[in-house]
């Protein structure tokens, strides 16, 4: 095979993005162009991402959008060897927007069309970005998802962990909301606890020890909630301090999940040189976590790739990507693909 030429489009939360990706032969990428417009502003009234208003957002930008990932690319429809697109899991609004732009665009410029599950995209991205081999460990954080994978090959994925009721990053999200602060809660519960005492308030630390790889988070929001109501009105020390606990609580949570996928795979794969974990979504960029799983990791011989934070969260890049490395195995998909809310890896 020969260097293909992809072009992705990721419509399944809030983000409308399109890329342009090269693979080469040998196996490795470059993105050619990475165009995001991030919806944030359209929902932070409303403390999260409101379906209806994603899907029209969608609608109105994602023409401009793959134009603009073709020019930057200096490409025409013509050059590229397919078109790739999420088709779940996500929010069925965008993923139908996005979707249905990839077909029409395949059946005008004759490409075959690739549809990809988003997880997937995230999983592929350390191979765009660093080169990796397989198999290693996925460790995905995001608003919509918090599980650990075996990514074996393409296609080939296992899950070991998943959350039995929140995800991560909408448990910070939560979390900010309660106390007021601003949408994303990622970021402003990471400023308030750098501020704060992580001892003041002791939390329950769900999972932690159980067998397994598991997550959950909701009853850490409602144990939080009740401290909070207990001390209200919250001054802005009390939010600090509640911010500080919260985030050393899942911090610990998280580290302890990996640190039972990590002997796990030491268990399958005791022969690896290089036991890799990958990292991706958005609450990958939380220094504090990343500083627990870097001692996780140090203390049990594993190497933490993690890519750049803007390949971290949703993209095209990850989407065109996934894209290439299926079609350079031959797998492609016919214009009968649907959109699916659902989809298990
Ligand atoms: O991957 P992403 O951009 O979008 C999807 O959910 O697919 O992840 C967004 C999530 C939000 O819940 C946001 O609050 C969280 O990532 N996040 C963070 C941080 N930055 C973003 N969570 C904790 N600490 C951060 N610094
Ligand atoms: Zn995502």
């Amino acid at each position: 095979t020969s260097t293909v030429l992809v072009l992705g489009i990721e419509t399944s939360c809030d983000e409308t993005a399109a890329s342009v990706v090269s693979r080469d032969a040998g196996g490795r990428g470059e993105i050619l162009s990475n165009v995001v417009l991030s919806q944030i502003d359209d929902h932070a009234a409303f403390g999260g991402v409101v379906p209806e208003i994603a899907a029209r957002a969608h609608v109105e930008a994602l023409d401009r959008i793959v134009q603009a990932a073709m020019d930057e690319a200096g490409v025409g429809f013509g050059d590229l060897d397919a078109i790739s697109a999420t088709a779940g899991p996500g929010l069925i609004g965008g993923v139908i927007v996005g979707l249905t732009t990839a077909k029409a665009l395949a059946l005008a410029a004759d490409k075959p069309l690739v549809a990809i599950n988003h997880l997937e995209g995230h999983a592929l991205t350390a191979r765009l970005t660093d080169g990796i081999a397989f198999p290693y460990l996925l460790l995905l954080v995001s608003g919509g998802h918090t599980q650990i994978l075996l990514v074996r090959g393409v296609g080939d994925y296992e899950r070991w962990g998943t959350t039995i009721d929140d995800a991560l990053g909408e448990a910070f999200d939560k979390t900010a909301k309660l106390l007021g602060l601003p949408y994303p809660g990622g970021p402003a519960v990471e400023r308030a606890a750098a501020r704060g005492n992580p001892h003041r308030f002791s939390l329950p630390r769900p999972m932690y020890g159980r067998p397994g790889a598991d997550f959950s988070f909701s009853g850490l929001k409602t144990a939080l909630r009740i401290e909070a109501e207990a001390i209200a009105p919250l001054s802005e020390t009390d939010v600090d301090d509640l911010c500080a606990a919260f985030q050393q609580t899942v911090t610990l949570v998280v580290c302890d999940r990996i640190g039972h996928a990590l002997d796990r795979f030491r268990a399958e794969f005791p022969d690896l040189a290089d036991p890799t974990l990958v990292v991706a979504g958005g609450v990958a960029a939380n220094k504090a976590l990343r500083a627990g799983l870097d001692a996780e990791l140090s203390a049990r011989g594993f190497r933490l790739v993690a890519p750049p934070h803007a390949l971290c969260t949703d993209n095209g890049a990850m989407i065109a990507w996934a894209g290439a490395e299926r079609l350079a195995l031959g797998l492609h998909d016919d214009l009968a693909a649907s959109a699916r809310p659902r989809w298990p890896l």
